[in-house]
């Protein structure tokens, strides 16, 4: 009986790009899904964009939009990029839909009827400027610890102290810069506390939900029977808030995690109405239907308690198991926009590198456990390169590369019979096992075991040698059959390969001239005299010359727009709203900088180069100078050239891929789109110091 099995990744943010730390839990997602369907099981695949909250309302006005279109901007780009690294949703919705706000707003009722919503007056800063209540990441100060400035109302950046904001020395309001009032206001608290929350949870993350490290974490969240530390979750914010507004409480709006994961809900409907699926199916209390969340170990708190305890008290199934994994490092650490290893998903898929290097290469790290992942992009030896050229090309494409053309060419692309051999039978019966390893996310393991059997193609290749024997007429039948069990099982290796790679498989698919392969397909083989199209290669090596590229376009101090700094991903932490104005300095300070009227004599592009142009410059010196501007997105260097700008004179050369950068232009740039470089007026002459 195929079963029948609901799967959602975490919904990302709408305020941020899509970058390769959230491609480890798509892809790890995708993977999975792709292997239930291949079995022939019934999975759908549902996920959205996350869409409320204060840093989306704020980022919306600063760029004179409305929320709405920002995050209709944001979604259609997160979809590209999914598209992009084939990441195949049956539906990807948003939050801000009619659905999820129904049944947010049932899931309440239900809540508040089973008195488990509690009112209570909560005092907060306030921004009286804006007027709006501030969330902790929007009120900066001093740090009461080490007196670090223009520290977070949540932790000291410099010290590694949390506090409350209410400790911050000299606090301001990061959106106005003014200094915030405190408040008293009514926010609305689902009783988490209630005895019925705390021994429903107190089951639930005990039993197999759960990853056995998560489980133990959450018993400690949750505190023993006597000292419960489960407190009461402030569900409420108040307006002016993007989000949905709490039924009978005028001005109140649930918080954004209280609608994220009921986002998983709402999507799913659109599917069910679209396809005819019965939702109750697969929501009601009861449901035997598997329903599986794929998440990073940082939202384990909001999806082992608060989820599951919001669905059970509203007459919801509960999650069947959450699969939680680890965070992505870059070269052995945190993601770095200054390193430039904080790379979008869009700037790898524009400098040509194939999505499915990535999915490889995740995969061959991935397991079923929480351990964080390295994405090791340092060398040509080891790491990402060496495994996607030594595995990927040099083992598996290998196969068919070396066989393919003589099928073709001295076979009339006729495959030969009687092709029941002791390789093809030991790959064959690798199918149960490999599908094991699927099911409980080894793909590590799968991959290991995958490569270790396409070693032993190889080398039925090697000792068969078809481009020694094609020399010799006499061997004609020989060669045909040696070809063909290569073939036959380049074909086996594509099945187990194929949620890893869906579009090499497809590419495959057309080469051999057979319809979409399934994990049932691996017990059988092409029929003799089965016709094969001509190979076309299939995938080349990784080129070291597009990862640098990669690296340097991803640079901080390359970028004319920079988003949240942060990778925390969580809520309202996600990005500061308005720069605030930098540290007061003198005049003295201040005059350390050389400004000087320059004129572009000559702008040209950077062979490789996605954001940079070469500007040569004229200060007035008897030589002119070299300098690379991030600008390329926003100026024609055509037009460029003639014009007047201002330039840094005196900031050290920096030594940068391209040559040596002798100072650097000025320009404006905010959220929005654009990056504007500065002129001075008419009668200006290059050199003129500007103060
Ligand atoms: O951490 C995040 O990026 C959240 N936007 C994830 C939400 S997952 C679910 F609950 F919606
Ligand atoms: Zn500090």
């Amino acid at each position: 009986m195929p079963r029948k099995i609901l799967v959602t990744s975490a919904l990302p943010y709408a305020n941020g790009s899509i970058h390769l730390g959230h491609l480890v839990e798509y892809i790890q997602t995708d993977i999975w899904v792709r292997f239930q369907k291949m079995l022939g099981n019934t999975c759908h695949y549902v996920c959205a964009d996350d869409t409320h909250g204060t840093p989306i309302m704020l980022r919306a006005e600063k760029e004179g939009i409305t929320p709405e279109q920002l995050i209709d901007r944001v979604w259609h780009e997160h979809k590209s990029d999914f598209e992009g690294f084939h990441v195949e949703f049956d539906h990807y919705g948003s939050t801000n839909s009619t659905e999820t706000k129904e049944f947010a707003q049932a899931i309440y009722r239900k809540l508040k009827a089973a008195g488990l919503i509690e009112v209570r007056s909560v005092e907060q800063f306030y921004d009286p400027v804006k007027n709006m209540f501030l969330p902790d990441r929007f009120i900066k100060g001093e740090c009461p610890k080490c007196h670090a400035k223009d520290q977070y109302g949540d932790n000291c950046e410099a010290c590694g102290t949390t506090y409350s904001p209410i400790e911050l020395i000299n606090p301001y309001s990061a959106v106005s810069g003014a200094q915030p009032e405190r408040r008293n206001s009514d926010h609305y608290f689902f009783k988490l506390s209630d005895l019925r929350c705390q021994e429903f949870l107190r089951k639930w993350t005990r039993s197999d939900t759960l990853q056995s490290e998560a489980s133990n974490k959450m018993q400690e969240w949750l505190g023993s029977e006597s000292e419960s530390k489960l407190s009461d979750w402030d569900i409420s914010r108040d307006a002016p808030y993007f989000g949905f507004e709490i039924p009978d409480a005028p001005g109140k709006y649930f918080y954004v995690w209280l609608d994220a994961p009921v986002g998983y809900m709402g999507s799913f409907k659109k599917l069910c109405d679209a396809e005819g699926i019965v939702f109750d199916d697969y929501w009601k209390q009861g449901s035997d239907v598997e329903l599986y969340h794929f998440i990073g170990k940082d939202i384990l708190y909001f999806h082992a308690l608060f989820w599951p305890a919001m669905l059970q008290h509203a007459g919801f199934r509960t999650p069947t198991k959450l699969f939680a994994h680890g965070f992505l490092t870059v070269n052995g650490e945190k993601m770095s926009k200054s390193r430039g290893t904080f790379i979008t998903a869009d700037s790898y898929l524009k400098q040509g590198l194939n999505p499915e290097y990535l999915r490889y290469y995740y995969a061959s790290l991935l397991n079923g456990t929480m351990g964080d992942i390295d994405l090791n992009l340092g060398s040509e030896n080891e790491g990402f390169i060496a495994k996607i050229n030594s595995d990927l090309v040099g083992k598996y494409i290998n196969i068919a590369s070396r066989c393919a053309g003589f099928i073709t060419k001295r076979f009339e692309g006729k495959l030969a019979g009687g092709t029941s051999i002791y390789p093809i039978e030991r790959l064959q019966s690798h199918a149960p096992v490999l599908a094991e390893m699927f099911e409980k996310r080894e793909y590590n393991f799968a991959l290991r075991e995958i490569m270790s059997l396409a070693d032993e193609v190889n080398k039925f290749v090697d000792n068969g040698a078809p481009w020694v024997i094609a020399k010799d007429p006499a061997q004609s039948q020989n060669l045909h059959w040696i070809c063909t069990n290569a073939i036959q099982m380049f074909r086996l290796l594509t099945i187990y390969l194929k949620p890893v790679l869906p579009n090499l498989a497809n590419e495959v698919e057309k080469f051999l001239n057979i319809p979409p392969l399934t994990w049932k397909n691996a017990q059988s083989l092409l029929p003799d005299g089965h016709v094969i199209n001509s190979y076309q290669h299939l995938m080349t090596r990784v080129d070291l010359k597009k990862i640098d590229a990669m690296i340097e376009a991803n640079k901080e101090s390359l970028q004319p727009m920079t988003e949240s700094h942060s990778p925390a991903r969580h809520a309202e932490a996600q990005q500061h709203a308005i720069a605030p104005i930098a540290e007061t300095i003198s005049i003295d300070e201040f005059n350390k900088v050389d400004l000087r009227v320059a004129k572009i004599v000559n702008a040209e592009h950077v062979e490789g180069a996605e954001k940079l142009l070469k500007l040569t410059l004229d200060i007035g010196e008897a030589q002119p100078r070299t300098v690379f501007a991030g600008i390329k997105s926003a100026y024609d260097p055509e037009k460029l050239k003639g014009r007047m700008t201002v330039m840094v004179a005196n900031l050290a050369p920096r030594k940068m891929k391209f040559g040596l950068s002798e100072g650097m232009v000025l320009a404006a740039s905010g959220d929005a789109p654009g990056l504007f470089i500065l002129s001075p007026d008419d009668g200006a002459q290059p050199g003129m110091r500007i103060k």
